[in-house]
């Protein structure tokens, strides 16, 4: 941690204690991100499927305005919750860790299909983990609806008996979050699908055609893909496991042409980037690149930083010790660096097979909401400004407020209570700074190439940041 150095003055000016709501003839100017936000939409085009047509329709807003959402990865790897939800292919493969983990704890011959059984989810209540995402403050939930495993979390027509009614919980899982989730207004549905599955018969076949053939994409993943969009209507459709073939292959343009075309949701609906080799972080409503990028640099196009709170895997692991979840403050960092840069975050629980989200995960959700219900004019409907961190500063990263204020978020608090800007910012005398938890206008200097801000030495330190809203000045 990083903390700020800066000069001690002390010649502080008169105190105000206004409000510091009532003037914003404020002179600022956010650097666009040059993506198709537009906020005059018009979804009227018919989309071709090719690249040029789809990477022409604009985000739809609501997904920039957004900034954070949870990620759930939930399914039969949440049974052995050993190593991450990566476990039937690594055990397949001979990973000796997974291989010695079976033959202590299991029957020879036992089957990852025999794991299903056990996905009981008798404690999942889709109402409960809503109310715990309003709480955490995110804007949006996305669901492993059929991970790597191929196993549906809803009764798929095309999911051979491989699903959660049929196997396991007898549940429409997806059905009652979505029937849960859709019932906060301020929180949208997402659904997370891979295309490829590890042990798909037909996928194997089409694979070892060198992918000359689409016996698994024609039978199964489109009409899968259309069924599940149809049923539940998500907003988000967040693709994964594309990397073994091409978009060609999986039929990427043709559904998408579709999705916004045709599809119940195709003026709303946003998806990220993952639908074939080389597709990631060129095309896609949002671009997720690689796992948890995080570039620290404003991006052009729009992106989202898919990450954990236990830091190495997606799935619940029963024995991850403490130091593997991230802290709060980690947390918060990993967002307001996320948003100042021009990204959402995208930030996973795995919940338990009997359907628990579990007390760190819970705290760490209702902690980000507390830290939000106080500071989230800095995030929600933010926009990148012209500048994403200071340049004298450490640890100060800025976003534009949808009001025209700017807001500088203090990632660490100075030592001596001063922190010392860059003066990219010209203040006059109706400038005014204060922090987002209260309501006293704080004193500044400006010096030549400074501005020295002097933050009340108020006992708020155990805080995981801090943030300074600014209005009425110049840039
Ligand atoms: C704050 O403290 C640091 C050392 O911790 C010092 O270098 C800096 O000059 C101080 N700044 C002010 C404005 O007092
Ligand atoms: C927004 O979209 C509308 C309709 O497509 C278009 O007329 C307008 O020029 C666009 N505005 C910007 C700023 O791109
Ligand atoms: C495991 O399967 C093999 C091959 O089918 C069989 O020969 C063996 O008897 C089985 N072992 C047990 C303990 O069931
Ligand atoms: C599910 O959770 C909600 C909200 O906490 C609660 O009111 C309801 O009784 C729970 N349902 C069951 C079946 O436990
Ligand atoms: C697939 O490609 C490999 C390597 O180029 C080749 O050896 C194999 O014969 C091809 N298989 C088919 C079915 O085309
Ligand atoms: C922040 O800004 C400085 C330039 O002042 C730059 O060197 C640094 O890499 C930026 N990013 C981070 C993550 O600090």
């Amino acid at each position: 941690m990083v903390i700020l150095q800066s000069l001690l003055f002390l010649c502080f000016m008169g105190s105000f204690y206004n409000s510091i709501n009532s003037y914003y003839s404020i002179f600022v100017q956010s650097s666009s991100i040059e993506t198709n936000i537009n906020s005059t939409n018009n979804f009227n085009t018919k989309y071709e499927p090719t690249w040029k047509s789809l990477d022409s329709r604009p985000l739809p807003t609501w997904f920039d305005d957004a900034k954070f959402g949870i990620f759930i990865h939930w399914g039969v790897f949440s049974v052995p919750s050993f190593g991450s939800e990566w476990f039937w292919i690594n055990w397949k493969n001979g990973n000796s860790k997974y291989e010695r983990f079976m033959k202590n704890h299991y029957k020879p011959n036992f089957t990852y299909q025999e794991f299903a059984n056990d996905f009981t989810a008798e404690f999942f209540n889709a109402t409960k983990w809503s109310e715990l995402f309003e709480a955490s403050g995110a804007k949006y939930v996305v669901i492993t609806s059929k991970h790597h495993e191929g196993y549906t979390l809803w009764p798929s027509k095309y999911s051979f008996s491989w699903n959660s009614l049929d196997v396991g919980p007898r549940k429409d899982l997806i059905g009652e979050l979505s029937t849960a989730i859709k019932k906060h207004t301020n929180l949208k549905f997402g659904l997370y699908h891979s295309l490829f599955e590890w042990f798909n018969p037909l996928y194997l076949q089409d694979k070892k055609n060198n992918f000359s053939t689409d016996f698994f994409v024609t039978n199964k993943i489109i009409p899968e893909m259309k069924e599940m969009i149809e049923l539940y209507e998500p907003q988000i459709l967040w693709s994964d496991g594309d990397w073994e073939a091409t978009a060609e292959y999986w039929k990427s343009q043709e559904f998408l042409a579709w999705l916004y075309n045709e599809s119940p949701v195709k003026d709303s609906v946003v998806t990220n980037d993952r639908w074939g080799i080389n597709i990631g972080c060129k095309h896609g409503d949002f671009y997720n690149c690689q796992d948890r990028y995080n570039p620290g640099v404003l991006q052009k196009h729009k992106w989202e930083n898919a990450m954990t709170i236990d830091r190495k895997s997606w799935g619940f692991r029963r024995n991850a010790p403490l130091e593997d979840y991230f802290s709060l403050k980690e947390l918060i960092k990993e967002l307001v660096i996320t948003v100042s840069t021009g990204g959402n975050l995208l930030m996973n629980v795995g919940p338990t097979k009997d359907g628990i989200i579990s007390p760190i995960f819970e705290e760490r959700l209702r902690d980000m909401g507390r830290w939000l219900k106080i500071n989230g004019k800095a995030i929600y409907e933010s926009r990148p400004w012209i500048l994403q961190n200071d340049t004298v500063a450490k640890d100060v990263w800025y976003t534009h407020g949808k009001t025209g204020a700017l807001y500088a978020t203090l990632l660490s608090w100075p030592t001596n209570n001063t922190v010392t800007l860059s003066n990219i910012l010209k203040m006059t005398d109706k400038t005014k700074i204060s922090l987002l938890n209260s309501n006293e206008l704080i004193k500044w200097r400006n010096r030549e190439k400074y501005i020295d801000i002097y933050l009340p030495s108020i006992d708020n330190k155990g805080e995981p940041a801090w943030v300074l809203e600014i209005t009425n000045f110049h840039y």
